[in-house]
């Protein structure tokens, strides 16, 4: 007999190397997930009994493996499990405070926590609205500083989330934060004057600028070079804040990449993986370099950098992964 899942009073069967997740759904059962590669953590459940495989705990925090959470997608059980959704325990709600257009298609959301929350810029959060559409979005503040959560969302023609921001969202909205989750930030555990690279498309800068405010604030005193791409001029945002920071710190340069431009005085034309690759400092045994975005580039990039000579360890990632609904 195959691997059955208690979940609300119920029993399911699985089907042989079936996720808990998956199948949950065949079942038909609301379970929030977005991303089903183990990334995003929208899918955390919460085990009452039965064995957690190692891998659906995989970067979880502490914190959340003592209280038997796990990450359903990636939970294939071989024996039977009673699990169920995590409670509100590890939710923080937050109120929409304001939403102002960033671009022709890129939101500014603020968000007001209601209860402590603690994270580094660059970290991302589960977002939970009140239709219980779960997605990730990266910080592009340091919320403990400044007691609110900038998010940077582009909306996706169709996207569930996107949609309910573009028509229905508004000020004083009641959403929920689950997090903060994401190894992508500084850190001057290692002192601070390596050179950092911070290369991103599209929304790939939120987490980017958090990186990049909280380095200059600390006072690093390496080169930083933040290699911002766009499809087009116009999906470029957050150009004066760059320029004024650029302008503020000798170390630090702001290149603006578009794919289909021409070069001129303010941006580089073509692909950022050709401009990012042709201009990685000297020093690469000690880069850090920082890549979030679109998948494709932040592996790609990635895998070449790692090639030319950067450390894996020194190579920070997030893949703006799309959900599979
Ligand atoms: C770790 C992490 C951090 C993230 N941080 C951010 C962030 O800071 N800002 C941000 O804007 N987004 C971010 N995302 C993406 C975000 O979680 C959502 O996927 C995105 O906002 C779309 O959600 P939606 O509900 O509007 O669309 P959905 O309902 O999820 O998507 C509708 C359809 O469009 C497809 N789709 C979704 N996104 C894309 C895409 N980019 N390209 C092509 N097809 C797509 C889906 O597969 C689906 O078929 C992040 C994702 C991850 C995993
Ligand atoms: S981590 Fe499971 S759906 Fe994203």
């Amino acid at each position: 007999m195959g691997v059955r899942i208690t979940y609300a009073d119920s029993v399911y069967d699985l089907e042989d190397g079936e996720s808990v997740l998956d199948g949950l759904l065949r079942h038909n059962l609301d379970i929030p997930y977005s991303c089903k590669s183990g990334t995003c953590q929208s899918c955390l459940m919460q085990a009452v009994s039965g064995d957690i495989p190692a891998a659906a705990q995989i970067d979880l925090k502490p914190g959340y493996k003592k209280q038997n959470l796990f990450l359903a997608c990636q939970c294939t059980p071989e024996q039977d499990m009673d699990v169920q959704l995590p409670g509100t325990a590890i939710d923080v709600p937050a109120v929409i405070h304001s939403m102002e257009m960033l671009n022709h298609n890129v939101v500014r959301l603020v968000l007001m926590p209601q209860d402590e929350f603690t994270c580094e810029p660059g970290q991302y959060i589960s977002l939970i609205n009140g239709k219980g559409v779960t997605r990730s979005y990266s910080i592009a503040n340091d919320p403990g500083k400044e007691d609110h959560i900038d998010l940077h969302i582009r909306f996706i023609k169709n996207g569930k989330m996107s949609l309910w921001l573009e028509n229905q969202a508004t000020r004083g909205d009641m959403l929920t934060l689950r997090g903060p989750a994401g190894n992508c930030f500084y850190t001057s555990d290692d002192g601070y004057d390596y050179p950092i690279v911070l290369a991103g498309t599209g929304t790939g800068l939120a987490p980017l600028y958090g990186i990049l405010n909280r380095a200059l604030e600390c006072g690093h005193k390496g080169r930083i070079y933040l290699y911002h791409g766009a499809l087009q001029a116009e999906d470029l945002y957050y150009i004066d804040e760059l320029q004024a920071l650029s302008e503020q710190h000798d170390l630090f340069d702001y290149v603006p990449c578009v794919l289909n431009g021409q070069d001129n005085n303010f941006y580089k034309a073509g692909n950022i993986e050709d401009i990012v690759m042709k201009a990685l400092p000297k020093n690469k045994a000690q880069t850090r370099l920082f890549l979030c975005g679109a998948p494709d580039m932040v592996n790609s990039l990635k895998k070449k950098a790692f090639l030319s000579g950067l450390a894996s360890k020194h190579i920070y990632a997030d893949a703006f992964l799309p959900s599979k609904t």
